[in-house]
């Protein structure tokens, strides 16, 4: 079984990802959690150039997408597709839906080729289920109270609002995978709520 997280900034998603896991794990599950863009050593190079790199200085749109799909293809090849043949639940902080929501949403790019360009990348694997925080995009960036503050971070707050509605978008798009929760509610009643629903589709799968 494979689940992503997935939201705007400082919306709770390495939070809920991190509870889910001592959850499933204290059952007596084998499961794997990562994060992207990263998790191999070619997606950790990728993740500094992209987040690292002021805005002048650092990859066009076009590229930006390029450095994200090939990140994740070799996490997709080197960790996720080894894992979930080894029967282990897959947990990863963002996927795929960061793509579109912050290089169609917030880039501007257009739908069709950024979503060709993901599915070379992970050679069509898509989550079975995936948690979409959603929150006030003023309110997840005050969240964040880390000193550095990354590429994306960086963007003005109309790139954000542009990113949440991409995301919203996506979740209507595929009601069956996507679960929409309001992020402003307590931690502990939204990872009641994701133990829930993956218990349910744990007990589906058989
Ligand atoms: N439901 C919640 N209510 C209030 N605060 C929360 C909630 N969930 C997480 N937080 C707090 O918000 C901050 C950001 O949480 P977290 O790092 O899990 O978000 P994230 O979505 O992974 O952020 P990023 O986009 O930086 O990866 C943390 O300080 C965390 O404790
Ligand atoms: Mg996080």
């Amino acid at each position: 079984m494979f689940i992503t997280f997935e939201g705007p900034e400082g919306a709770g998603k390495t939070t809920q990802l991190g509870l889910l896991r001592d959850r499933l794990e204290s059952d007596g599950w084998n499961v794997l959690t990562t994060f992207e863009p990263g998790g191999t050593p070619v997606g950790d190079a990728i993740r500094q150039i992209l987040l690292a790199s002021d805005r002048d200085s650092g990859p066009v749109a076009r590229a930006e997408v390029l450095l994200f799909a090939a990140a994740r293809a070799q996490l997709v090849d080197q960790v996720i597709a080894p894992a979930l043949r080894r029967g282990y639940i897959v947990l990863c902080d963002r996927y795929n839906d960061s793509t579109l929501a912050y290089q169609v949403g917030g880039r501007g790019l257009p739908r069709d080729q950024v979503e060709k360009v993901t599915r070379f990348a992970t050679g069509g694997l898509v989550p079975d289920l995936t948690f979409l925080l959603d929150l006030d995009v003023r309110a997840g960036l005050a969240r964040k109270r880390s000193t550095t503050v990354d590429r994306m971070e960086r963007e003005e707050l109309s790139f954000h609002e542009h990113v949440r509605a991409e995301y919203l978008a996506l979740a209507r798009s595929e009601p069956g995978r996507i679960v929409v929760l309001d992020a402003t509610r307590p931690i502990d009643e939204l990872a009641a709520v994701i133990t829930r629903r993956v218990i349910e589709k744990l007990r589906d799968a058989g």
